[in-house]
């Protein structure tokens, strides 16, 4: 497989995958690794790894579809089976998703359906949850509502703020995200659409 990462921050999910693909964990190949700001510090961890690193600046576009497509001429230009959505900020179109129906994955910092959107951590101290953690799931037409494939649960403590309890979730993401992208390029991953089943490999 030839993985596309999208990142719009500093890419520490993007570092964890490039270890895991460096050690021989996960065998495939980073094509490309794009970021939606000219800054993100993503661009600068995959050059330093001779991976392309290419900026599509969501404001360069007069329209989402348009920053789509650029996004789909990169990826498709670099040969891309797999998109990997490794703290990318942006919600992607049906035009996006139907290009890559199926592969697709994304992290997010709760524990899904529990506080989808932008602001997990901070929904979560606010409900007073006593558990959060992260979820990896294949990306469908709705924001963090695609079928779940790993999930990882944290305690929330008292006196807990938003950075506390992302940094204890981030070491998580860390974890089951390589994990997850393992698991699809080995090929055993099996959606109905709705339920992931993880096939083991016979002994
Ligand atoms: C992570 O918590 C991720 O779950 C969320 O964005 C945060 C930043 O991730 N989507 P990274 O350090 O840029 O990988």
């Amino acid at each position: 497989e030839r993985l596309g990462i999208l990142c719009s921050g500093r890419g520490s999910n993007l570092a964890s995958i490039i270890e895991a693909v460096e050690r021989g964990d996960i065998p495939a190949e980073i094509a490309i690794v794009i970021a939606d700001k000219a800054d993100a510090y993503a661009l600068e961890r995959a050059r330093e790894k001779g991976i392309p690193a290419v900026p599509v600046i969501y404001r360069d576009y007069a329209e989402r579809a348009d920053f789509e497509r650029a996004l789909l001429k990169e990826l498709q230009a670099h040969g891309v089976t797999l998109v990997v959505l490794a703290g990318f900020m942006r919600i992607l179109s049906p035009i996006f998703v139907h290009a890559y129906t199926g592969r697709i994955l994304n992290i997010h910092p709760a524990l899904l359906p529990s506080f989808p959107g932008a602001h997990a951590h901070r929904d979560a101290l606010a409900y007073g949850v006593k558990v959060s953690g992260c979820t990896v799931h294949f990306v469908d037409e709705g924001m963090d509502s695609g079928p779940i494939i790993m999930q990882a649960a944290v305690p929330v403590l008292e006196g807990d703020t938003e950075e506390t309890l992302a940094a204890r979730v981030l070491e998580q993401e860390h974890r089951i995200f390589p994990a997850s992208i393992k698991l699809y390029v080995e090929g055993r991953l099996r959606t109905d659409g709705r339920k992931v089943q993880i096939l083991h490999v016979a002994e």
